[in-house]
Formats: structure tokens, C-alpha cells, sequence
């Protein structure tokens, strides 16, 4: 895949730079909780204003589906962005129309302004070419470093990049090439391990994986639909019963494109949902019929990592078990510091992402030292079922 990159833009200083960040941060009584996603863009934005450009941040904040939703506003973030930049943001109350153009005329260069959420225009999420043009009368160049809105076709994702010169940011390229680095051109063997409770949501990443992994450790409560398809009982454990064709059938083609499927051999099982409930391990033919499994065992962890050791490339998406509730956490915090310690040794490329697996690992401690941890949601699982994702697709037209 090719784009091209900041490094391709010439003349920053004085230029007036729209960026698409993604600032879609959670927010509790008013306040960021977690700033990851703000620290993430943080490069790009520092970056440019030091070259001398006028920065004009553009996001989207919730789904007010093109209304003006006050608790949507991305006034407050605008402080959590000058926190964690050190540096003055300037707000502007639109994000086109007289607002935003005296914003951007007001700015000199090195200056921040980041303008109110993109979702309050309709034209934002239809992609509306004159919604788009009127954002891009705000600059002269653009840059989308919103690799986890990258799923979405939207005026300020995929849009602008009919109207202006476009680029990559830091962490778009940062992520494209960890990515790359994970399923596009890995190196082999590649595992990939999954874990989540429903395969119903997962269907098409599983099939697109195992065409391209060498071992697919299937974990959580999606291993339960996969054991209970063989014809084993799992006793009260979540289990798609009505998906057991599924499974089947995934694990049949999987056999055909020589690509094991890892499932647990034995289970840590529970008769109720809490931390700290009695539990004991059993084999997955044993499992007692009023118990649940609520993690995989230390055999099935055993042959996770052995995997994660014959691996050069690992693509982590889910935790293994209930890691929320100790503990049920052993088999994702063994698995995970595995594969962190085998990523700081150089040894393994390492790719996380996608729903709860970013506290799953930060959970572990793990975080820090795998290869590459996307902040991206379902972008990120986009990518891993193998979709074309219109805002990287744009990028590399433009
Ligand atoms: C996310 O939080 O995953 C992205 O910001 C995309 O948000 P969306 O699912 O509302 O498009």
C-alpha cells in the first residue's frame, strides 16, 4: 500500500493544515478518562506546529447523526487536547461556515484550533461532496492521522481528499505499517489469537484469517460454539448453539488452507459469574453440567504459548477468558506477557487491537512491549476480517 506521508509535503510553515484526528474519547461527568487517543496524535500535531503551520483539528465526538447535540460538543475535549500538548487550543463553534473561516483567519502559524464536532452537519456521515468542499475551504492541505475512523466513508475521512493535497499522519503511518507488518507482508509463522464472546460477531474476521495465519487460537467465549460443535457438552457455558454449522464450517476450511485451529484442551470453570467464585480445572470433556468455563486451563495455555514461541507474528484481537474477574485472567495476563517478553526480545511482531483488548493487555502489563497496539475499535476489526477501509483506500488514490 503506498500514500504519501508527511515527509512528501513541501513548504509547511504558513500553511493552514486540516487534520482528521480521531478525539472520539471516553468521557465521564464531563471529564477525558482515558487520553490515549489524544496522546497518539499528539506527534502529528507537534510536528506541524513547530514547522510553522496553522493546525485545524476536525473530529467527530458520539453519534448525533447530524444534529447539534450539546453533550456532544468537543468544547471540553478542547482542554484535554491542551493538556496533554501543552499548548493553547483555539475553538471554533462550526466546523465550516463563518465560525470556522473567522477560526482559521484569525490563526497564526504554529497556532491549534480545533473545530466543534463534524457530526453535526448531515453531509459529515453521507459523504456529502458540498459538505466536503465546505470543509476544505478551510485549507490548503490535508491530512488524516484517524486510522480508527478509517472504516467510515465520511466527508472528513474520505471526502477532502477529493479536494485537497492529502497525506498520512504519524500514527495513520505508524498504524497502516504495523499493520502491514501483522497480516498484509508478515513474517512466518503467524498466529493469530481471538478470543470475544460471540463468534456471531466475528464470522467474517475468522474466515478471513485463517486463509492467512499459520495457527488460529480460538479463546473467550467463542471457543465454546467451537468445543460444543465437536459434540462436546460445555455445560451452562455461553455457546451459540444455533452457530455450530459455522464453526464447522470455518474449521473445515481452515483445515484446507493448513491452518490450525488452536481450541482449549481444558477449562478453569465456575458455577457463578463473580471474581473470586469457587472454581476448578477440568478437562473440556469434563465439564460439569451447572458450570460455566470462564477461562482456558493451564494445558491450553501451555500450547498458546508454544505457539507464540514457534511465531514470528502474532495478531491478538480478544481476551482469552473472563479477564475482568480474577481469576480468570491467568490464561490472557500468561499469554499476553508471553508475547510481550518474545516482542522486547525482538523476536516477535507483535499486533493488538479491537474492543477489549487494549485493557486486557494493559490489564497484564503487557501493553508497552507488544510491536504495535491499535487504539482503533472497529476499524481495527474491519482490517482484520479483511475489508477494504475507505479513508486508508483514499489515501493511497490521492
Ligand atoms: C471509534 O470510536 O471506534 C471511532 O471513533 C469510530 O466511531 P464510530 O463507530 O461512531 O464511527
Amino acid at each position: 500500500m503506498t500514500f504519501k506521508t508527511i515527509d512528501d509535503i513541501q513548504d509547511i510553515h504558513g500553511k493552514r493544515i486540516l487534520v482528521r484526528v480521531d478525539l472520539n474519547v471516553p468521557v465521564k461527568d464531563g471529564k477525558v478518562t482515558d487520553v490515549t487517543r489524544i496522546e497518539r496524535v499528539a506527534p502529528t500535531i507537534q510536528e506541524l506546529t513547530k514547522k510553522g503551520a496553522k493546525v485545524i483539528l476536525m473530529a467527530h465526538f458520539g453519534r448525533p447523526k447530524g444534529e447539534v447535540v450539546p453533550s456532544m460538543s468537543l468544547s471540553p475535549i478542547a482542554n484535554s487536547v491542551e493538556e496533554v500538548l501543552d499548548k493553547h487550543v483555539h475553538f471554533a463553534d462550526n466546523c465550516i461556515g463563518d465560525a470556522a473561516k473567522e477560526a482559521v483567519e484569525a490563526m497564526n502559524s504554529g497556532d491549534l484550533l480545533l473545530l466543534e464536532n463534524t457530526r453535526f452537519h448531515k453531509g459529515e456521515e453521507k459523504n456529502d461532496p458540498d459538505f466536503a468542499k465546505a470543509l476544505a475551504e478551510n485549507g490548503d492541505i490535508y491530512i488524516n492521522d484517524a486510522f480508527s475512523a478509517a472504516h467510515r466513508a465520511h466527508a472528513s475521512t474520505e471526502g477532502l481528499t477529493h479536494h485537497l493535497p492529502s497525506y498520512a499522519g504519524r500514527t495513520m503511518q505508524a498504524e497502516l505499517e504495523a499493520l502491514e507488518k501483522g497480516l498484509g507482508q508478515p513474517i512466518r509463522p503467524v498466529v493469530a489469537i481471538v478470543g470475544g464472546a460471540k463468534v456471531s460477531t466475528k464470522i467474517d474476521l475468522l474466515s478471513n484469517l485463517i486463509e492467512k495465519v499459520d495457527a488460529l487460537v480460538i479463546g473467550g467465549g467463542m471457543a465454546n460454539t467451537f468445543l460444543a460443535a465437536q459434540g462436546i457438552d460445555v455445560g451452562k457455558s455461553l455457546c451459540e448453539h444455533d452457530l455450530a454449522d459455522t464453526a464447522r464450517d470455518i474449521m473445515a476450511k481452515a483445515s484446507s488452507n493448513t491452518c490450525e485451529i488452536v481450541l482449549p484442551v481444558d477449562a478453569v470453570v465456575a458455577r457463578e459469574f463473580k471474581a473470586n467464585a469457587e472454581n476448578e480445572v477440568v478437562s473440556v470433556n469434563a465439564i460439569p453440567s451447572d458450570a460455566m468455563m470462564l477461562d482456558v486451563g493451564p494445558a491450553s495455555i501451555a500450547a498458546v504459548n508454544d505457539w507464540i514461541t514457534k511465531a514470528d507474528t502474532l495478531v491478538w484481537n480478544g481476551p482469552l477468558g473472563a479477564f475482568e474477574i480474577e481469576p480468570f485472567d491467568i490464561a490472557t495476563v500468561s499469554c499476553a506477557k508471553h508475547a510481550a517478553d518474545r516482542s522486547a526480545e525482538g523476536l516477535l511482531v507483535s499486533v493488538a487491537g479491537g474492543g477489549d483488548t487494549v485493557a486486557a493487555l494493559n490489564h497484564a502489563g503487557a501493553a508497552s512491549d507488544f510491536t504495535y497496539i491499535s487504539t482503533a475499535g472497529g476499524a481495527f476489526l474491519e482490517w482484520m476480517e479483511g475489508k477494504p477501509l475507505p479513508g486508508v483506500d483514499a489515501l493511497s488514490k490521492a
